[in-house]
Parts: C-alpha cells; sequence; structure tokens
C-alpha cells in the first residue's frame, strides 16, 4: 500500500505573519568569511571597496534579510574602536575564539557599507565578554547616533555622516558556554545583560535587543540557563536566542531528518520557559525567539581542532569550510518548515553563516564564488514563503527510527501571500525508502491552481556541489494536481518540495 500524508489548513486559521527577519544569517570574523569571502582587495570581481561583488549577487539572490556581525565567538574579545577609521592606524589583534591573526582591515565601517550594497540589514552583536555596558554604550553611539558627542563625532570624522540606523543588538553571545572568553555565571551575564540592554535603549528607544540562551539544547545547563538569565532580564530585552547546529556523524540519514522533532521540543521548551518567567513577573510583555544561529555543520571539526593547536595565528585559515551533500540540505529545508510552523514566537532566525564558512555560498580565492546544496531550500523559503503561515494539521504515515519511534513521513507547511493573492506549500518526505502520496486540503481557497512546482530530489544522500559543477539545484515538475480544492502530489523520498499555488 502506498504510504500517505494529508495537511489541512484553513485561510481562517492563521499561525502569524512571517518576520522577514528570519531570513537572515550570519558573517563572522572566522576562517574565510570576510577575508577572500565578501572582502579581497585585488581579486577581479571585487569593487572599489574590495568587496566581491560575484559574493554579493549570490547574497541578494540569497533573499537575506539581516546579517548577525561581528560574531559568534569573536565576539567576546574583540575590540570595536580598533576596527574602524583610516586603515594605517587600525591595530591588528589575535582573535582568541579562532586563534587567528585579525588585521581590522575589515571592521564596522565596511560592514555597513557593504550590508547596504548587499541590500541587508545589520544585526549587531556587542562584546559582554571581556567588556561591557560602557563599551556598548560607545559602540551603539557611534552607529546610531546623531548627536555632538565623542563616539557620534568619530564616525562622521570616519567619513560617515549619517548614522548605520542598526535595529537590532545582542546582548554577546553564547556567555552560558565555558569555551566563550569571559564567560558568566547565568546569574552574572542575565544581569550584565539588563543592565546593557537599558542602557542602550536609554539611549536609542528604536532599538531592540536579544539576550543570550543557551549555547544549544544539548548544554548541561539547559533551561536553568534561560529561566535564571530572564529572571534578571525580561523586562528589558525583546528576544532570547537559541542555537543548534546538527550533524548525521553516525552515517543514519533516517534519524539525521529526525532532527527537527528534537528541534521542536527545544522551540517548545523555551517558548514555556519565556512563558512561564512572564507569568511569575506578571508582564504584559511577550518574548519572542531569535534562532540566530542554525545549520548543519560535523564535516570539518577534526580537521578545525587539529588546525587551531597547532597552526594558530594564521591569517584568514581555511576553518569551518564544511562541504555539503545532498541530505544536508534537507534537513537545512526541514529547520525552515520548522520556523515557519512557529512564526508567532520566531521572529528572527540566522542561517550560521553565510559565506565560506559553514555556508551555503563558497568562493575560491583565486577564481569563483559557488553554491552549496545548502543554498537550495534557503532560496526557495526565503522567496515563496512571504506572508501569513496556516495552521497545519498534518496526519499520515510515520516510521521508527533509531532515536525515534514515530517520525512522521511528511513535515510541511502553508504560506498564504495576501499580496501576491498566491499560496505556498513547503513539503519534505523524511522517508528515505518510499515515495508518499500526498494531499492537501486547502480549505476557504476557491478555483487555485499550480502556478510552479520545484522539487530538490536526488538518489544519492552524499552528492555535493563544487565550483565546477551543480547536481543539487532545484528541478521543475509538472505533475501536481488542484482538483476542487484538493491538492495532490507524489513525494520523491528524502525530497523537499515547494509548491505554488494561485489564480
Ligand atoms: O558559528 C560558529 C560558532 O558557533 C559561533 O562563533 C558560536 O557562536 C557557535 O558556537
Amino acid at each position: 500500500m502506498a504510504r500517505k500524508a494529508k495537511l489541512i489548513v484553513d485561510r481562517d486559521f492563521k499561525i502569524g505573519e512571517i518576520d522577514k527577519r528570519v531570513y537572515g544569517s550570519f558573517i563572522e570574523h572566522l576562517g574565510r568569511a570576510v577575508y577572500t569571502g565578501i572582502y579581497q582587495p585585488g581579486h577581479p570581481a571585487a569593487d572599489e571597496n574590495g568587496f566581491r561583488k560575484d559574493v554579493i549577487d549570490l547574497v541578494r539572490d540569497l533573499g537575506v534579510s539581516n546579517v548577525r556581525y561581528p560574531g559568534g565567538n569573536f565576539v567576546s574579545n574583540f575590540r570595536w574602536e580598533d576596527s574602524v577609521g583610516p586603515k594605517e592606524n587600525r591595530r591588528p589583534m589575535l582573535d582568541l575564539a579562532w586563534r587567528t591573526y585579525e588585521p581590522n582591515t575589515f571592521g564596522i565601517n565596511e560592514f555597513s557599507k557593504w550590508s547596504k550594497k548587499a541590500g541587508t540589514d545589520i544585526m549587531m552583536a556587542v562584546n559582554l565578554g571581556t567588556r561591557g555596558t560602557e563599551e556598548a554604550l560607545n559602540l551603539l553611539e557611534y552607529c546610531n547616533m546623531d548627536t555632538e558627542s565623542y563616539w557620534a563625532d568619530l564616525r562622521r570624522q570616519h567619513g560617515d555622516a549619517d548614522p548605520y540606523g542598526i535595529k537590532l543588538w545582542c546582548m554577546g553571545n553564547e556567555m552560558d558556554g565555558p569555551w566563550q572568553m569571559g564567560h558568566k555565571e547565568a546569574k552574572e551575564y542575565g544581569r550584565l545583560a539588563a543592565e546593557t540592554s537599558k542602557a542602550m535603549k536609554t539611549m536609542d528607544h528604536s532599538i531592540e535587543t536579544v539576550v543570550c540562551g543557551s549555547a544549544s539544547r544539548t548544554m548541561p545547563t539547559f533551561g536553568k540557563w534561560e529561566y535564571q538569565v530572564l529572571n534578571e532580564a525580561y523586562e528589558y530585552v525583546d528576544y532570547v536566542s537559541l542555537h543548534q547546529y546538527w550533524g548525521n556523524q553516525a552515517d543514519n540519514t533516517a534519524d539525521f531528518f529526525a532532527v527537527t522533532d528534537d528541534l521542536e521540543d527545544f522551540l517548545h521548551s523555551v517558548i514555556s520557559i519565556c512563558d512561564s518567567v512572564k507569568a511569575e513577573k506578571n508582564s504584559k510583555k511577550t518574548l519572542n525567539l531569535s534562532f540566530d544561529e542554525w545549520n548543519v555543520w560535523y564535516h570539518s571539526l577534526k580537521k578545525d581542532d587539529e588546525a587551531m593547536e597547532n597552526q594558530p595565528w594564521r591569517r584568514h585559515p581555511h576553518l569551518l569550510e564544511d562541504i555539503y551533500t545532498y541530505e544536508d540540505a534537507i534537513v537545512d529545508a526541514l529547520a525552515l518548515i520548522k520556523f515557519l510552523q512557529h512564526a508567532d514566537r520566531v521572529k528572527i532566525a540566522c542561517l550560521a553563516q553565510l559565506v565560506n564558512v559553514i555556508a551555503p555560498i563558497m568562493t575560491e580565492e583565486d577564481g569563483k564564488a559557488w553554491r552549496q546544496t545548502i543554498y537550495w531550500p534557503f532560496w526557495l523559503v526565503s522567496h515563496y514563503g512571504r506572508g501569513t503561515v496556516l495552521v497545519p494539521v498534518l496526519s499520515g504515515d510515520d516510521h521508527p527510527t533509531s532515536h525515534h519511534d514515530h517520525v512522521s513521513d511528511v513535515e510541511a507547511v502553508a504560506v498564504e501571500n495576501e499580496e501576491k493573492d498566491q499560496t505556498v506549500i513547503f513539503a519534505v518526505n523524511r522517508n528515505t525508502e518510499e515515495p508518499v502520496e500526498f494531499t492537501a486540503d486547502l480549505r476557504g481557497f476557491a478555483d487555485l491552481k499550480v502556478l510552479d512546482f520545484e522539487a530538490l530530489e536526488s538518489d544519492d544522500m552524499k552528492v555535493v556541489n563544487s565550483a565546477e559543477s551543480e547536481p543539487v539545484k532545484p528541478v521543475k515538475r509538472t505533475d501536481a494536481k488542484m482538483d476542487g480544492g484538493m491538492l495532490t502530489a507524489v513525494l520523491k523520498p528524502s525530497s523537499f518540495v515547494t509548491i505554488v499555488l494561485g489564480k
């Protein structure tokens, strides 16, 4: 008997509007993300600023809304003042996070300019590891104020008359992690984040801030950390961060595709903690989530640890250059579907990272920029996933995996794009062996036709893209049918589809 899955959506039952910031990404001063990634003076594709135009074109094409910067772990011993002004006066530094030489020839001034060219907003992280509230305030004044005060003046002297207008600020990075420079206890960090956020918002009423949650769901302090930090900072911040990376170390694809069942649990847990602190504090404010680091990351880990240990203080070394497989792209598609299913609470998400470092875009130092497999799920969802998410009622066959008893074959979500008068369905068949007959009952939508049907499909879970060839990319299909409000399509094993419906 054929395997089946059914999605029911009703246009009156909505989860929430998609915040465009869920299509965020991340550039850290790490490996070749900045140097030879987005910035490479002298490269044939570089513009007058040294920005690689081939990379900017891909970032624009990918539909990235905002980019978190400058870290990551890097930010926790970063002195931002060393990265601004005339380049000949900038002080090089030793980055302790990645044991790398940082020349500071690309810094806050350049990133602000690059972001405009790339059409992305900035999500700026402040150093709450080795530094504190005062340095964060100075940076905010430098970036956002139009006053006749020291740091705002300095920005003008550096050639930037207009403030950068950065609206989103991270209060440090992964401060629960013992590897973090200036790592803190929960209460200690919660107080510092609260006071820093309070002071920054006093300076600039227009900003929003993100407080650090746990570095991952598997941290031993997960849960307690969120609870204690929020107890201190709840009223002063707007979002709590979540970070998670996945890997298929066990080489078990079926189990790898189940990671979003763990992600569901992670999201529920953090939302519950936020709401319990809200109730305890009798607060009117609801705290939302910033999933500001997520991706597959495991291919390069061992090599990177060895390189950092044995060859420290190099300039832009090859670090975290995971080459992604087809199955990694399916996991990223699943994560994006999960974020949309929680559009009411997940307002920000950053694919970590953007260029060369665990990234959808790679560059050759002496050559071109190219798209990894994971470029495509992000591209499809950021292009078609705009509007309002409808409540997905999903039923159908499931299967066990080594760590999960009941993994639904299909994960899916539907989005109504009111502006374009279109409804879009994203679905993954997680069954690695068999196709699934998928139906979607679209209640309340009259006369829809299939306008587009794009699929990521492969029999080879380990196939990768490269600068020379792109075996993994969406293919057009024409065999989805719409009949009286019922959509039917066969989903191949281990595949991701985007189906666009309209008049
Ligand atoms: O994205 C790579 C690293 O992963 C980041 O620097 C850190 O925040 C996380 O642990």
